[in-house]
């Protein structure tokens, strides 16, 4: 019986699709670089965006030279922008460089006076040369930023296995180095070589979990979205049977889709 039945995974990645199809933008035109106006200030320390909602643990100081960002819940999107890439400038004249800096999403900033807080380093590497230190003295600024896409130079999409799996019933684990401008939308799970696909659903933050693990090694789908609607990802062998709690491991794909949004203005010509 079971065997004439569809994966597990594809009325619910059919929702998803067609919710994505439906999301047209008829008064704004299609941009992948919608430019958006606040504020930003930033953590003195650091420890605020290590331990942050996305779950990423003391590896978000690792990404991306340090460079990262505690978003307000519209970037967050329940988790589903964590790992997203954004450019921030700001333009204190003489301090602020034109290109200011890519940092990447790994907190949820609940405080609405601005719509990020970076990290130190990320937010002293929006200065012009030498000015690093004009620019942390004035704690809060006013900033333009945009989705930029995630490049991870040599790396793959990777999953890493989360201490709290417990073999053979639940199993958590994290997405890390997620390219391109996307938002992962849906995980699916089943033995490598089989197509007994089950759905994966989100924890938290980057952290997706299960308690129907299949046996032996395991191959993953990720939805993304991808222009209007959505792309699937399919990463054929990517955990082991032996899986291990703790151990990071290289999916052997990586995502560079672009998903396009609605806005008025686009920075058409990617001109920063
Ligand atoms: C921000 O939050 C505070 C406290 O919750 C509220 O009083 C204020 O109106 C909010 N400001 C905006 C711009 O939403
Ligand atoms: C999956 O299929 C490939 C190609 O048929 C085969 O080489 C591989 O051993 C299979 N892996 C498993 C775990 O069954």
């Amino acid at each position: 019986m079971a065997a004439v039945l569809p994966p597990a995974s594809s009325a619910s990645s059919f929702v998803i699709l067609s919710l994505l199809a439906a999301l047209s933008f008829p008064l704004v035109s299609p941009c992948d670089r919608c430019v958006h106006r606040s504020k930003a200030s930033y953590f003195s320390i650091p420890s605020p965006l290590s331990s942050g909602a996305c779950g990423y643990g003391g590896l978000a100081l690792g990404f991306n030279g340090g460079n990262v960002a505690a978003g307000i819940p519209s970037l967050y999107k329940n988790g589903a922008g964590c790992g997203a890439c954004f450019q921030v400038r700001c333009n204190a004249a003489g301090i602020c460089s034109k290109h200011g800096k890519t940092v990447i999403l790994t907190d949820l900033n609940k405080d609405n006076g601005t719509d990020f807080v970076l990290s130190g380093r990320a937010f002293a590497g929006m200065a012009n040369p030498g000015m690093s230190r004009q620019l942390l003295q004035l704690s809060i600024v006013d900033v333009e930023y945009k989705r930029v896409p995630c490049e991870y130079k040599g790396l793959n999409l990777a999953i890493r296995v989360e201490e709290s799996s417990q073999k053979p019933h639940y199993l958590a684990v994290k997405v890390l180095y997620q390219g391109g401008q996307t938002e992962i939308v849906a995980i699916d799970i089943a033995p490598v070589n089989s197509s007994r696909w089950g759905y994966m659903r989100r924890n938290h933050g980057a952290v997706w979990d299960t308690s129907r693990v299949p046996e032996g090694g395991l191959q993953f789908r990720f939805l993304v979205t991808s222009g209007y609607d959505g792309a699937m990802k399919w990463a054929r062998s990517v955990l082991p049977a032996e899986w291990r709690n703790g151990e990071v491991y290289d999916s052997g794909i990586q995502i560079e889709e672009i998903a396009e949004e609605g806005c008025s203005p686009c920075d058409e010509g990617g001109t920063w």
